[in-house]
């Protein structure tokens, strides 16, 4: 299958899309949005997939909500279309997803990236909530997902004056998880997808369900939810398989169910 807006592969166990609408860096558009539901919701449905890398180009991973479609609305009609709700399907994906930043994430490209699960991120990458600028506010749940990364005195520092942040910086705030030389990104971000999807998917599904719990809830709602699924855990063959091999002294053989 082809599409107009993305790149789509697959390389062993692991899903790789790039988002590739050169001509507007990569604006996330609603042709984009419906493309890349479709492509993650084959990659959910997939047992040989196991984790999912979403990257860009050199030169933006995507530089935000595409300016030139939103450009015309007013408030009834973005009210009635639930403007940027769709992008709720992509933060929902189950299977776990690395982003792999280069150059600019900005407005919905830095929204993006953090509804993957984590940020790997080159020397060049750039992240920022610019929509300060256009006279609106972050709408793909940037006030929300960056206050919950980096804090409130940086995430309002961002909205407030739509500054951009180096790699550096994110890293240090914690919104990044590694940064790497640029030849090394894709390199380093399959890698680590391709570690995953070697795992049980049943238990990297649950890891990823279970730290997201931390994000919505209190620590107490949270414990209880890790708990159960931790207990879930031992209903699979992979918990047989893995606990084994470490008796055993032999690498597991997951069976991924
Ligand atoms: N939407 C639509 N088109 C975009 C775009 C966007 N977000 N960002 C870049 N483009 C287009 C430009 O219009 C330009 O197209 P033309 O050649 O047809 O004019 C092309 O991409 C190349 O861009 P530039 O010439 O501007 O490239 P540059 O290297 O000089 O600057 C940039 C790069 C600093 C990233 C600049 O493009 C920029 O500021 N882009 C907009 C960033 C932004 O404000 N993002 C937030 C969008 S709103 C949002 O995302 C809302 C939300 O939360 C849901």
């Amino acid at each position: 299958m082809t599409y107009e807006t993305l790149l789509v592969e697959t390389r062993g166990r692991v899903g790789l899309i790039t988002l590739n609408r050169p001509q507007a860096l990569n604006a996330l558009n609603r042709q984009l949005l419906d493309e890349l539901t479709g492509v993650l919701a084959g990659f959910e449905a997939d047992a040989g997939i196991g984790a999912i890398v979403i990257t860009g180009s050199e030169k933006a991973f995507a530089a935000g909500a595409d300016i030139k479609e939103m450009q015309p609305y007013g408030f009834a009609q973005a009210m009635l279309e639930d403007l940027a709700a769709g992008w709720d399907d992509v933060a929902g994906c189950r299977k776990p997803m690395i982003a792999a930043v280069s150059g600019f994430a900005l407005g919905g490209g830095c929204e993006l990236a953090m509804m993957c699960d984590f940020i790997i991120a080159s020397e060049t990458a750039k992240f920022g909530q610019p929509e300060i600028t256009l006279g609106v506010i972050p709408g793909m749940g940037g006030t929300q997902r960056l206050t919950r990364a980096i804090g409130k005195s940086k995430a309002m520092d961002l909205c407030l004056t739509g500054r951009l942040m180096d790699a550096a910086e994110a890293e240090r705030s914690g919104l990044v998880a590694r940064v790497v030389a640029p030849e090394k990104l894709l390199d380093e971000a399959l890698a680590a997808a391709e570690k995953i999807a070697g795992f049980s998917l049943t238990a990297a599904m649950m890891a990823k369900e279970a730290v997201g719990r931390a994000y919505e809830t209190v620590l107490s709602e949270g414990m209880r939810a890790e708990r159960r699924l931790f207990h879930a855990l031992f209903a699979t063959d992979d918990q047989k398989e893995g606990m084994t091999a470490f008796i055993e002294k032999r690498k597991p053989a997951f069976r991924h169910r």
